[in-house]
């Protein structure tokens, strides 16, 4: 069978990888793909957002199986497309993927679905929204703790968390008012902020089976010990004791159960990945959000450890018969990514730098160095061409142990301005 992988990320590397390692596969080609996916793949000069010449690539080249890594040609509905030409794609399709590019549609959902998520108003102007501001708050203007919202795809940017009345205001009018996220400002939401602990978790679904993945934990801050700016995320292990057996299962039977049930009881089957972004709060946990998509860097780590066939995963998840496959099967060992990023990230940064030592990386034993910003020159040198460049992963018998090896190729590794965090995994072992 041939395979196409949509997208250009560390997610869509180890997507894949994994891909190419299955006996069913005689060829992969990536779309747009970087650096790395041309070593276990064939890349192809489409951009995700060109669904036309997506389909027609597929049809031309015989693809047997699309799976889509990323969420904006999800919500743009690229699956709606390659179904309606007949051809097997990986993915929500555009009314299911609303769950990541609505946050209306997704706490209407939870609200339909009982699932516990934070409290919250819909707004669809400025004004209304201030005015709730100001009488809400009207008597504690430096308490004001709510999460404004824009309701579209804003690459990770269009939820800002407020601590006083000020904070809120000046976030309605970046999204209402100055539209700094355009059409996904045309709505918000205001919710109550909670707090507690973050945690991901993720499951394969046909609509109607649900297999929940081991839970990994991704580290959003730039800095060591969860200081500086949000990021994509620089680095995951996996799994994670911050989500032990009970959790898991409560989270499964209280939250995924319920959304799953709610989205095919309204005629709109989510197929594809669900990742339930979740405060554990002291009252139990809650749903953040809804991502479509698996998480970048989480992949990473997770893809490591998967033993069942994927290609054999994806294929049923799209045939509706997920239910064939039974357990999936993973390593025991725990995995770490280590994300290594250009200098200014998450800020500006300059693209080009040649990076050296990938050969004596991919040497050390467990470890796969899986691209994200990354391209080849002229010369045929390998160079950065994103902020988040590389996801250095490694297994490990334990988590102390894959931190290591993930570190040792980290320190093969060199460009102009490269750095990391140096505690990726650190939480797992306090
Ligand atoms: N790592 C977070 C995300 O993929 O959204």
């Amino acid at each position: 069978m041939k395979v196409l992988v949509v997208g250009n990320g560390g997610r869509e590397h180890a997507i894949t990888w994994k891909v190419a390692q299955s006996p069913r596969v005689d060829r992969v080609f990536v779309a747009p793909g970087n650096a790395g996916t041309n070593l276990h793949g064939e890349n192809v000069d489409l951009a995700v957002s060109d669904i036309a010449g997506l389909v027609k690539f597929a049809k031309q080249n015989d693809i047997g199986l699309t799976v889509i890594g990323p969420e904006v040609p999800l919500c743009d509905g690229i699956v709606d497309v390659f179904e309606a030409e007949g051809l097997k794609v990986f993915g929500p399709d555009k009314s299911a993927a609303q769950l990541e590019g609505s946050k209306v549609f997704c706490k209407n959902v939870l609200r339909a679905a009982d699932v516990p998520t934070a409290d919250f108003q819909e707004f669809r102007d400025a004004s209304s929204a201030e005015r709730f501001i100001n009488e809400r708050y009207s008597e504690t203007p430096e308490d004001c703790p709510v999460v404004v919202k824009a309701d579209g795809l804003a690459a990770g940017k269009g939820a800002i968390v407020c601590k006083t009345r000020d904070d809120a205001l000046e976030a309605i009018n970046m999204i209402a008012r100055e539209r700094q996220f355009g059409d996904a400002g045309n709505r918000m939401i205001i919710e109550d902020r909670m707090s507690g602990t973050e945690a991901s978790i993720l499951a394969i679904t046909d609509g109607k089976t649900i297999l929940t993945l081991p839970p990994a934990e991704d580290h959003k801050r730039a800095h060591d010990n969860d200081a500086g700016p949000n990021t994509g995320g620089m680095g995951a292990y996996c799994p994670t004791p911050s989500i032990d057996a009970d959790t898991l299962n409560w989270v499964e039977s209280n939250v995924l159960v319920p959304t799953v049930h709610v989205m095919k009881r309204n005629r709109n089957p989510f197929r594809g990945i669900l990742y339930a972004g979740l405060m554990l709060t002291p009252q139990g946990p809650k749903v953040l959000e809804y991502n479509v998509r698996f998480g970048d860097p989480e992949c990473q780590p997770m893809l490591m450890r998967l033993k069942t066939d994927f290609v054999d995963i994806l294929e049923a998840t799209v045939d509706r018969r997920l239910a064939e496959i039974g357990q999936l099967e993973w390593d025991p060992r725990p995995s770490v990514c280590v994300v290594m990023a250009s200098e200014g990230y998450p800020g500006a940064y300059e693209k080009g730098k040649v990076i050296r030592g990938l050969d004596e990386a991919a040497k050390i034993d467990d470890v796969v160095v899986f691209h994200a910003g990354t391209t080849t020159n002229d010369a045929g040198e390998v160079v950065t061409n994103g902020g988040r460049v590389l996801g250095v992963t490694a297994l490990g018998d334990t988590v102390a142990g894959a931190k290591l090896q993930a570190y040792k190729a980290v320190k093969c590794i060199r460009w102009d301005g490269a750095w990391c965090r140096k505690d990726i995994s650190d939480k797992a072992m306090i």
